[in-house]
């Protein structure tokens, strides 16, 4: 059977560290009470530049890692809450400043599960036959939409991105299986206020500050702490996967509290548990890739992994991976010498 692998990654992080001693200053918060309740220690911040600025940079690595061309993409597809604009899609922004003329694309709108939604739609798109090379990449400047007056909201978000190319794989490698889902009575617990066209731009809204992450801390981590375990569990269960048969579990990185939760309660070690949201904070559609960037030289051909996110909408799921990094041709050198 025809199977989604992953063959080369990307990432890209701007060099400004926001650290809690900064934050301090800005509104009425702690670094003790940030690292205990959150796990977060700093996060980089984008100063200069868009989404796709970051989302170029993981891409082209991502390419000279794989000794490919542009050209040779497909398609596109950038999981983002923060696109350049509200249209056109960033995706197209990106491929035209690659070269990627080859290739069609889009955004996918899901806020923190937007990387496992494109990563599974991408996936088909390989199955079918349809398309060889599928760049998924995820990619949030957060600091766009973050009021760094909300003690409740700016001491989690930062700014990054992440990218994996999709190709065909006949040897049981890449994406084996996903549950997603979604709940929209969850928008008023997470989301941004004005912008839409339920509530365009005014000097009203901007006066109010409405053009900002707004959440309901407390609501989203019961919710997430429950979701993000069952998801998981649901997806273990229905691929007879016992806790000792996963090599890691990468969860998106909302809080280290949540994160902890879940692992516990798939039965996973907290050392086979991705955690660098002390360093990056919550990049949204970037956490994920950006976890399998910092652990690639630990990850082995054929490793189950899986892959969880909760965010706005809500949105939930976990993907089912079997690690394949044969075609990168920088793991692929270190691994020969
Ligand atoms: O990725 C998208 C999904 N998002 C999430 O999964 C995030 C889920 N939520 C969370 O991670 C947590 O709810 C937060 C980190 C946002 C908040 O942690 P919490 O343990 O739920 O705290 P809380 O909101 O219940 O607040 C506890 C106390 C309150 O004070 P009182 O009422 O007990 O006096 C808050 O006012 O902590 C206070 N507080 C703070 N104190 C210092 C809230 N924010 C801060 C802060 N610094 N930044």
């Amino acid at each position: 059977m025809k199977r989604a692998a992953i063959t080369a990654i990307g990432h890209y992080l701007p060099d400004y560290i926001l650290t809690n001693a900064e934050l301090e200053k800005l509104v009425d918060t702690n670094d003790a009470w940030i690292q205990e309740r959150t796990g977060i220690t700093e996060r980089r911040i984008m100063k200069n530049g868009a989404t796709s600025d970051m989302a170029i940079g993981a891409v082209n690595e991502l390419l000279a890692r794989r000794g490919i061309k542009a050209d040779e993409i497909d398609m596109l597809i950038c999981a983002t809450v923060t696109p350049d604009r509200t249209f056109p899609a960033t995706a197209n922004i990106i491929c035209a400043a690659i070269g990627a003329t080859n290739a069609w694309g889009f955004d996918v709108e899901a806020a923190c599960s937007g990387f496992l939604y494109s990563l599974v739609v991408a996936s088909k798109f390989i199955e079918t036959g349809t398309h060889k090379k599928i760049v998924v990449v995820g990619a949030d400047k957060m600091s766009s939409i973050i009021d760094y007056t909300d003690r409740n909201t700016c001491i989690l978000f930062g700014d990054g991105a992440g990218a994996l190319l999709l190709e065909p794989n006949e040897d049981g490698l890449g994406i084996m299986d996903a549950s997603l889902h979604s709940d929209g009575s969850g928008v008023k617990h997470l989301h941004m206020v004005a912008g839409g066209s339920l509530k365009p731009a005014s000097i009203e809204t901007v006066t109010n500050r409405e053009h900002y992450v707004y959440q309901e801390g407390k609501y989203v981590f019961k919710f997430a702490v429950t979701k993000m375990a069952d998801v998981c569990a649901d997806v273990m269960a229905r691929n007879n996967l016992q806790s000792e048969d996963i090599a890691f579990l990468v969860p998106h990185q909302a809080n280290k509290r949540i994160i902890d939760a879940c692992g516990e309660r798939m039965g996973v070690p907290a050392e086979k548990v991705m955690i660098n949201i002390h360093r990056y904070g919550n990049t949204t559609g970037g956490t994920i890739p950006l976890c399998l960037w910092d652990w690639k030289d630990q990850l082995k051909k054929g490793d189950n992994l899986i892959l969880a996110a909760v965010g706005g909408g809500f949105t939930w799921g976990a993907v089912f991976v079997k690690w394949g990094m044969c075609g990168d041709l920088a793991s692929f050198k270190k691994s020969v010498g």
